[in-house]
């Protein structure tokens, strides 16, 4: 489908829900139409979105399918309701995940800047192949809680070098407090009292990036 978002890597705690919910309400933001699908048993992105909506601010369509036949049937059916469908896929090498990846037409991959996940990309490579096989899919990584100095971000780059099948995005998203206060509260980075220009500058490009290049 030419809507829908899959947030994925194999590792855990690497933002995938981070960047889902802000995409996701980014997105709303501007007035799209924004399906939230979480893929992940812990549910933590409809849990910050569950806070959103009691806290009375607008709120956007959200569902749960840990089980990847479920998300896969259900994606299929409701995607052309919407704008936007982003599925934040969850850890591990889930079904939900494959099935976010046959639904996708993007798999978007955050990564963090250290060499031990690079090497999870390899995971990430070979479930994009097999993806690839069944249909068209675009893959793009980016750097997440990356540190504004140090080599790590150059070596990271560097590493996904190996990966020709997987674009890696001139834009990263470093690591700032903003991102997990308003990400745990449900909101965009823009809706927060003390507004984080470069965090929200940051989001801004990543977006851009996925949507509209
Ligand atoms: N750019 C960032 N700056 C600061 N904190 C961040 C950033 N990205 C993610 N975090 C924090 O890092 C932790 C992991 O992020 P998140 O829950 O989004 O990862 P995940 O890949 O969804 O993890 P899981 O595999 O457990 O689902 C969270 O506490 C989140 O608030
Ligand atoms: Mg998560």
């Amino acid at each position: 489908m030419k809507n829908v978002v899959a947030v994925v890597n194999t590792k855990g705690g690497v933002g995938k829900s981070t960047t889902a919910l802000q995409l996701a309400l980014g997105l709303s933001l501007a007035g799209a139409r924004v399906w939230f699908v979480d893929g992940d048993r812990q549910e933590t992105g409809i849990s910050a979105l569950t806070v959103r909506a009691e806290s009375g601010r607008s709120i956007i369509a959200a569902s749960a399918y840990a089980h990847g036949p479920t998300l896969r049937a259900q994606v299929t059916a409701q995607a052309g309701a919407y704008d936007h469908v982003i599925i934040d896929a969850g850890g591990r090498d889930s079904s939900a995940l494959r099935a976010a990846l046959t639904v996708a037409d993007t798999a978007l991959i955050p990564f963090l800047p250290r060499s031990f996940d690079v090497w999870a990309m390899e995971d990430i490579a070979e479930l994009v192949d097999e993806a690839r096989s069944v249909h068209e899919l675009r893959a793009l990584a980016f750097l997440n809680l990356a540190d504004p100095q140090g080599a790590d971000n150059r070596d990271a780059a560097e590493a996904m070098r190996e990966f020709p099948a997987i674009e890696l995005l001139d834009c990263r998203l470093n690591r700032r407090k903003a991102f997990s206060n308003a990400s745990g509260a449900g909101l965009h980075v823009e809706e927060m009292t003390r507004r984080d220009a470069v965090a929200c500058a940051e989001v801004d490009r990543l977006a851009h990036a996925v949507f509209t290049a």
